[in-house]
């Protein structure tokens, strides 16, 4: 990093190559498009949205280099030269023995749950995402969130608010019995929990109960490089560390991972699953090729798994990591400035508005944070996303559990805005919390059985 120490500004450090227009709509149209899609706005068009930070998940923008080897990957059925660059990178990165890739994170999940999970188990995690959540829960099992105490308090400051609860993981085995469990995992960043870091400390003291209950540890490793990157500015003895020594110090703690390459690898599509388990391996590999492809492709064409190799090597550099932390950052800082809520401290790839002190006159059971979330589409054309009680509230003997969180994520797209379409973001945030006393509480109209805010429909309550 050469920055000459009396400038101060962060820049984005990259030049743009290749531009996509984005269509400005009126405040009219954006309304009909609400109603349309039943005010869920995973239901409405892409190109009716202005600035889509619905997800940090494939919407990267890749580098010239990643373009020149999509030009210049193998399409060999078996043995693509592409697999080998992108094997001996995730190799370099992980240490893991096996590494099988698969077209996105939870296909990597499918393979896992299917083999360790099953009735009767029981999956710990310092918060599982939905897709891991969902893939633990339709194996039949049963999974247990162990976030610390701090990680469920929004305006709580601290370092690592991701952290596993080692107590309460330890109750858990303890509870239903280490027969049941199959695996700890634990997910870098914890995106359900705010984007909220780990601490290496914290992975080995998971690792040190894994071990004296003889149970493997598995890391869901999406945004393992943000993570990294809080290491090293956070945690005591890591701030000469490079990231890649920070991160294959956290993987060396794991036997597997579980990545979704749409994250931290820079990509629009692609993930994989890593393990040293010879036995397991082979067990994952064939349901591989029954679900996703020969093992040296998994679910991906050979160029995907060129820009993987690419992606990776770039997301470790400092420069870039300096300027993903440090502009999440500024979104929040401003946001905070101007008094509206947020889950502190900013995290990784996104800012979490906090809904249930935005708008504290809705109930959870009528969904603030979707309210706020349509607002937003509606006030500005700002896509966002819920994560509060649509995502992970339920329904037990006829009445509403709420989640402990109720957010709104704005994630952020790797290398796609700009400091002044963050700007814009800010100035529509403070528009529709200027305004919070009128938006008004939602009620289902319709939900899938599972992972019901995909497609769920609403109506404004009465
Ligand atoms: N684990 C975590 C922590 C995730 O954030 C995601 C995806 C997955 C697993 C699944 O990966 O989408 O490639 O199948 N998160 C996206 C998001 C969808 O918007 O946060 P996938």
């Amino acid at each position: 990093m050469i920055r000459d120490s009396y400038i101060k500004t962060v820049i984005e450090p990259f030049k743009i190559k290749t531009v996509e227009p984005i269509k400005f709509t009126t405040h009219e149209e954006r309304a009909r498009h609400l109603e349309e899609a039943g005010w869920n706005p995973f239901l409405i068009d892409a190109e009716n949205v202005l600035i889509d930070l619905l997800t940090d998940s494939g919407t990267s923008a890749m580098s010239s280099r990643q373009w020149a080897g999509m030009l210049d990957g193998d399409e060999s059925y078996a043995g693509s030269r592409s697999f080998f660059r992108m094997r001996d990178m995730v190799h370099k990165i992980t240490g893991m023995k096996h590494i099988i890739p698969t077209h996105q994170g939870r296909a990597a999940e499918k393979i896992l749950f299917s083999i360790v999970g099953g009735k009767d188990k029981v999956v710990p995690n310092n918060t599982h995402f939905d897709t891991t959540r969902a893939n633990v829960e339709f194996s039949g099992a049963l999974a247990i969130d162990c976030l610390n105490a701090d990680g469920k308090k929004p305006e709580v400051i601290a370092d690592f608010k991701g952290n596993m609860d080692i107590e309460k993981l330890e109750a858990v085995i303890q509870e239903y019995g280490v027969e049941r469990i199959p695996l700890v995992m634990i997910t870098v960043t914890n995106n359900s929990g705010g984007g909220q870091p780990v601490s290496l400390e914290n992975i080995r003291q998971t690792r040190a109960v894994c071990d004296k209950y003889g149970l493997p540890l598995f890391m869901d490793a999406c945004r393992f490089a943000e993570n990294a990157y809080f290491i090293k500015l956070r945690e005591e003895g890591y701030a000469d560390k490079t990231p890649l020594e920070i991160s294959q110090e956290m993987f060396s703690y794991a036997d597997g991972v579980t990545m979704s390459a749409k994250k931290d690898a820079l990509v629009n599509i692609g993930g994989f699953l890593a393990l040293n388990d010879d036995d397991m391996a082979v067990h994952c590999r064939n349901l591989l090729i029954v679900t996703e492809g020969f093992p040296t492709y998994g679910g991906l064409a050979g160029r995907d798994l060129e820009a993987i190799a690419q992606g990776l090597e770039e997301i470790l550099d400092e420069d870039y990591l300096q300027y993903r932390i440090k502009s999440t950052e500024y979104l929040g800082r401003k946001l905070t400035e101007l008094g509206v809520p947020i889950l502190m401290p900013p995290g990784g790839h996104a800012i979490y508005l906090d809904a249930k002190r935005f708008c504290p006159h809705i109930p959870q059971e009528q969904f603030p944070a979707q309210a706020i979330t349509c607002a937003l589409y509606l006030d500005g054309g700002l896509r966002a996303v819920e994560i509060g009680s649509v995502m992970f509230g339920r329904t037990e003997n006829g009445s509403f559990v709420a989640p402990d969180l109720e957010l709104v994520r704005l994630a952020i797209p790797r290398r796609v805005y700009t400091q002044s379409h963050i700007d814009y973001v800010i100035e529509v945030v403070k528009h529709v919390h200027d305004r919070r006393d009128e938006l008004k509480g939602l009620k289902l109209t319709y939900e899938a059985p599972m992972l019901r805010h995909f497609t769920a429909r609403f109506a404004i309550a009465d």
